[in-house]
């Protein structure tokens, strides 16, 4: 490859290539106009360095408007009048392609009634094309962007004295350096092939850092035993990011707002980490120390999650959250919850609440206050002003304080209200 293999896919795919139908809107992965398909999959070539896409089958417009099913859709585009400035079409073509799940593509111009009125039509003709297995990734090895494929590989470029910056999705690290990607050196981890599977074992599930948000939403295993992480996920940005995204990019990046972060608290997670001479384990709760900063060490790699299992049996939970719409925004308060019911109320209570705190926090004294008595209206409204006491919320540009423990009140009611014989309060 000639090509920086930083470069970002939308400019390689538009200055280099010509292929100039994959558009340029947001660079952040928040409009869709930038939708490849990658191995099937949606993905935003405005987060993807080129050398990430070195042997994956990546089709953009041109190659999608000459298959049978591309046609269907423009067709259906034009025949429903989902199409005005067209800026935004060829990544609602890929996306719908590939199975129309609109929630990563913005349209600044055609009614989504219209888009949509589309995407019914196409589905009754279509079969959704499924995501190929992505293939074997060859490692590469260069000064500036290394891919190496095992874990030992890429604990020894952490031990050397380069600036590398881990790359898993890249839907945090590319945001944040946009501009800046050619100061960087990128160590992308995405094609190491000796991270632990995602697997259960008789006490625990094992979630590897790089699964997706897809993989955690669809896994039977995730849904089975850790249910807050699956809703989690399923809530995370749109399709898009949901492909690219991973839990381990979630955990490191620590932003008081990451949506894994508070279901993995009151799954009791652990974190295990690895670094050139050792491995440790850190529970979750005591991972992070500040906004953006953790316990991991120089030169350490967060390999898997671990979460232990506990009978679902009598199990209540939920993760709950709000932000400025349903997808593609960012959490402006969440509330994970889980605990245990038995025949007068709750035991073993677990809360955790994202964006109110410097970094995830826990609620002891609401938890400790619902193990105190029966489930009734009065003390359920009463334990949500408590957790609205509890949280340490700050003004910003996204939200209020007083907003948001407000917020985090109203989704505790939301959740447990119909465990009092009530409705849910919208
Ligand atoms: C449009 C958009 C919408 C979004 N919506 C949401 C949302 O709704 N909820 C939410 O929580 N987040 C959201 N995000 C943020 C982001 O998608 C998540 O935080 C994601 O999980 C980050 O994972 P990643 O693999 O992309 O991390 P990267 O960007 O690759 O990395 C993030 C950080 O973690 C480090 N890192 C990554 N993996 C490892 C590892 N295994 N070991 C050590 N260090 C590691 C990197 O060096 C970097 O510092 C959104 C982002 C975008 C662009
Ligand atoms: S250009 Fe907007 S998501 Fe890529
Ligand atoms: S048709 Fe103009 S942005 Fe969608």
């Amino acid at each position: 490859m000639t090509t920086d293999p930083r470069t970002l896919l939308l400019h390689v795919l538009r200055e280099e290539l010509g292929l100039r139908g994959t558009k340029y809107g947001c660079g952040e992965g928040e409009c869709g106009a930038c939708t490849v398909l990658i191995d099937g999959r949606p993905l935003n070539a405005c987060l993807i360095p080129a050398g990430r896409a070195d042997g994956a089958r990546v089709e953009t417009i041109e190659g999608i408007a000459g298959t049978e099913t591309g046609q269907t859709v423009i067709k259906a585009l034009c025949e429903q009048g989902g199409v005005q400035c067209g800026f935004c079409t060829p990544g609602f073509v890929a996306s719908i392609t590939a199975g129309g799940d609109l929630s990563g593509n913005l349209c600044r111009c055609t009614g989504y009634i219209k888009i949509r009125a589309a995407v019914r039509q196409v589905l009754d003709q279509i079969e959704p094309r499924p995501p190929s297995p992505p293939g074997p990734r060859r490692a590469i090895l260069g000064p500036a962007y290394a891919r190496p494929a095992t874990v030992a590989d890429a604990l020894r470029l952490l031990a050397t004295d380069a600036p590398w910056r881990i790359l898993a999705g890249g839907t945090d690290l590319l945001v944040q350096h946009e501009h800046r990607l050619e100061r960087l050196s990128l160590l992308d981890i995405t094609a190491i092939a000796d991270f632990p599977a995602l697997t259960e074992t008789s006490q625990s599930v094992v979630i590897p850092a790089l699964a997706t948000y897809t993989d955690l939403r669809t896994s039977p295993t995730v849904l089975r035993w850790a249910g807050p992480l699956a809703t989690a996920a399923a809530l995370v940005g749109g399709r898009q990011i949901q492909n690219a995204g991973t839990v381990g990019g979630n955990i490191v990046n620590a932003s008081p707002a990451g949506d894994a972060i508070p279901a993995l608290q009151v799954l009791g997670a652990r974190i295990h980490l690895r670094s050139p001479h050792e491995a440790r384990t850190v529970p979750i709760s005591r991972f992070f120390t500040g906004p953006g900063r953790t316990r991991l060490a120089k030169g350490e790699l967060v390999t898997h999650i671990e979460i232990p299992k506990t009978p679902p049996t009598d199990l209540i939970w939920f993760f709950d959250r709000v932000g400025t719409r349903r997808a593609q925004a960012i959490t402006k308060a969440s509330v994970a919850f889980r605990a245990r019911r038995h025949e007068s109320g709750l035991a073993d209570v677990s809360i955790a609440l994202g964006a109110v705190g410097p970094t995830v926090l826990e609620a002891p004294k609401t938890a400790a206050f619902l193990e105190r008595g029966p489930l009734t209206e009065e003390r359920l409204r009463h334990a949500a002003d408590l957790l609205g006491r509890e949280a340490q919320p700050i003004d910003d540009i996204r939200s209020t304080a007083r907003y948001r423990r407000r917020a985090v009140a109203g989704l505790l009611l939301r959740n447990l209200l119909p465990l009092a014989g009530r409705p849910p309060c919208s």
